[in-house]
């Protein structure tokens, strides 16, 4: 991927930088950035980001110019899942998609399993979910339930292709959710549909400074459009990490939520849905990079009230990930001796923002001069600061569209 050039064309981020460089740390270059890849944990991390970024360009640019929303570590989970059941052939194939064919990890299960449970730590605000359902005319392996029940703590699930398949699955993903995950399908799935993933996730994370000002209609400007009126939050004196890339047209801004996450902004010069090249630039080592560029500021800071569900079938988008060849020939002899086609991998994510933080801004002795209002269309993804992964990514192009 391209390397930006990247440049602070704020004076005022500037001078308040300066005065701070005495401090250290936020411009540690390389030593930090060789550190946050060399634990397995970290190597996982950035694998499961890249697989992450690659599916939402995929998804992304084959639904241009809608909202897009996904939390890919959990798709990570349901296609590894999946993996145990293939030939090695299949598995290779599977993990060269999923990233992991650089880790070289010996233990890659354990240590996608221990990243799992790390970033759904109470506190992070993250709860997901992933199981493989199958259909039982394919006369199951016994071996391969235990096999991922072992490893995972979930045991996939085999199924009789009847309508009331599809309450068994939503009951168990709202279980999973804590009630915030509902009807993830819509429809049972079809007869004879072999095998078939789901994957969702809630996430309500919160700030570790607070907003004051919140629920407020405010205009979000549209591309191609009339503006919509949605509800805004806001607060001045907001300590984030800022800075714009001209390459990519546009101000970035990274705003600290509480144990270890942070929300990355990426916010267009223009009003614009097309944000092409940006997805382009999206990689683990990317985001790294420009987590230590950014510099600190306070700003007033307007962003809006998110609150989204949104659902889709992956299963479309895996052949523009290199797995044509495998979805042709899945070869998941572990799973049945007969040919199981994988039909669908679905996947609902649901997120919601709130105003709450612990901390209250500190009082500036002059009121900020730097606005960053999100008032059009935007990406956003919420990253895991201790592993470096990325839990959640969006693209927001009409927040009046969002339904929950
Ligand atoms: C979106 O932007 C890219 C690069 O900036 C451009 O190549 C492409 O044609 C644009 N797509 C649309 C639909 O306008």
């Amino acid at each position: 991927m391209k390397r930006t050039a990247f440049l602070l064309v704020f004076g005022v981020v500037l001078s308040f930088c300066e005065a701070q460089t005495d401090t250290g740390g936020e411009e540690g270059g390389e030593e930090e950035h060789v550190e946050l890849f060399t634990t397995p944990q970290t190597k996982m991390g950035a694998a499961t980001s890249d697989f992450g970024y690659n599916l939402f360009r995929t998804l992304a640019s084959r639904d241009s110019a809608t909202n897009v929303f996904l939390a890919p570590i959990s798709v990570s989970a349901a296609l590894t899942q999946l993996s145990m059941g293939g030939s090695e052939r299949a598995q290779r194939q599977l993990f060269r998609a999923l990233r992991y064919h650089t880790l070289q990890d010996p233990q890659l299960h354990n240590t996608l399993k221990d990243l799992l449970t790390a970033v759904k730590a109470p506190g992070k605000g993250l709860s997901t979910a992933a199981r493989i359902y199958l259909d039982r005319r394919l006369r199951l392996k016994q071996e391969f339930f235990a096999l991922v029940e072992q490893q995972y703590g979930v045991r996939p699930k085999g199924l009789q292709g009847v309508a009331r398949d599809m309450n068994e699955v939503n009951s168990w993903m709202s279980q999973q959710t804590g009630g915030k995950v509902q009807s993830l399908l819509t429809s049972s799935f079809p007869r004879n549909f072999g095998v078939s993933t789901v994957s969702a996730a809630y996430f309500k994370g919160k700030w570790v400074t607070r907003f004051g000002q919140s629920g407020a209609m405010e205009n979000f400007q549209v591309d191609g459009g009339a503006s919509v009126r949605v509800p805004m939050m806001q607060q001045d004196n907001y300590p984030v990490k800022m800075g714009a890339d001209s390459d990519l047209s546009c101000v970035i801004a990274q705003i600290q939520m509480q144990n270890d996450v942070s929300m990355f902004v990426f916010l267009p010069d223009d009003v614009t849905s097309n944000m092409t090249l940006l997805e382009e630039s999206l990689t683990a080592e990317f985001v790294q990079d420009l987590s230590m560029t950014l510099l600190p500021a306070q700003v007033t800071l307007t962003l809006p009230a998110l609150k989204l569900s949104y659902s889709t079938d992956l299963q479309p988008l895996l052949s523009d990930l290199g797995l044509s060849e495998w979805l042709a020939d899945t070869d998941l002899e572990k799973i049945s001796a007969l040919p199981a086609k994988l039909s669908s991998v679905h996947h609902k994510v649901v997120m919601e923002t709130a105003p709450e933080g612990n901390q209250y801004p500190g009082a500036a002795s002059t009121p900020s001069h730097l606005t960053y209002r999100v008032d059009r269309p935007f990406l956003y993804l919420i990253r895991d600061e201790v592993s470096g992964a990325l839990l959640f990514i969006g693209r927001v192009v009409n927040p009046k569209t969002l339904t929950m």
